[in-house]
């Protein structure tokens, strides 16, 4: 399973980057927002940033709510950068936009996705990723992991490309449970990422090996 960093922080990604694990970007709306990206050329400013920290796959999102709006962005968007995907939501215009995108063969995340029946249609359109957001899912009291699981099994067994991406990521144990399920690519924020290096037993046997050296070289290196 790969690993993208979900953000528009650019300081997060350039740490993130120099760990080697990172190989592509997702942002939204309202990570845009989070960094005062309140326009599409500044988003566009900071795609453009973005793509010489991380040379992979790079997912900018519309943000028109109807097939013309979304299509004539996605378009532009398209032109920023080779490596951008652009992200379409799982609405009847979203669809409509991805079946656009399909002829101008342009790569598409398909975002917002909660059911099996939103992926399989992303599947027919011919996007390049499905994103089921699992914790907010979660946070409704479903069991978003079951979906993620659900969507691997179906892709699998019509032998479907479209990559499932798992999205909405909110503790370290979605990480593992969505590489259990099959999941292709997992998308996390900085935090859960930074979680994942971290292990309290690596901390204590580091403190004593730090230890056990200094008595044995008398504090010499
Ligand atoms: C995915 O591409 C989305 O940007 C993201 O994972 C949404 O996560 P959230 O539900 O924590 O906002």
């Amino acid at each position: 399973m790969r690993l993208f960093l979900d953000t528009a922080n650019v300081e997060e990604i350039r740490e993130a980057a120099a760990l080697g694990v990172i190989s592509g970007i997702t942002t939204n709306p309202s990570l845009a927002a989070k960094e005062r990206i309140g326009d599409l050329e500044s988003y566009k400013a900071a795609i453009l940033t973005i793509t010489k920290l991380i040379d992979g796959p790079i997912s900018v999102e519309v943000t028109a709510l109807d097939t013309a709006g979304m299509v004539h962005q996605a378009e532009d968007i398209a032109t920023w950068h080779p490596n951008v995907v652009v992200k379409l939501p799982s609405t009847v215009d979203g669809f409509k936009a991805m079946a656009v995108m399909r002829k101008r063969h342009i790569p598409v995340n398909q975002t917002l996705c909660f059911s099996v029946n939103q992926a399989i249609l992303g599947a027919e359109l011919g996007v390049k990723y499905v994103s089921p957001f699992i914790g907010r899912f979660d946070d409704e009291g479903q069991d978003g992991m079951e979906v993620v699981k659900d969507i691997v099994e179906v892709y699998r067994t019509q032998k479907v490309r479209t990559q499932v991406l798992a999205a909405s990521i909110r503790h370290p144990l979605h990480v593992v449970q969505a590489a259990k399920v099959g999941a292709d690519v997992a998308t996390l924020p900085f935090k859960i990422l930074m979680q994942m290096t971290q292990h309290s037993l690596t901390d204590v046997g580091m403190a004593k090996f730090t230890q056990d050296w200094k008595n044995a070289t008398g504090g010499r290196r």
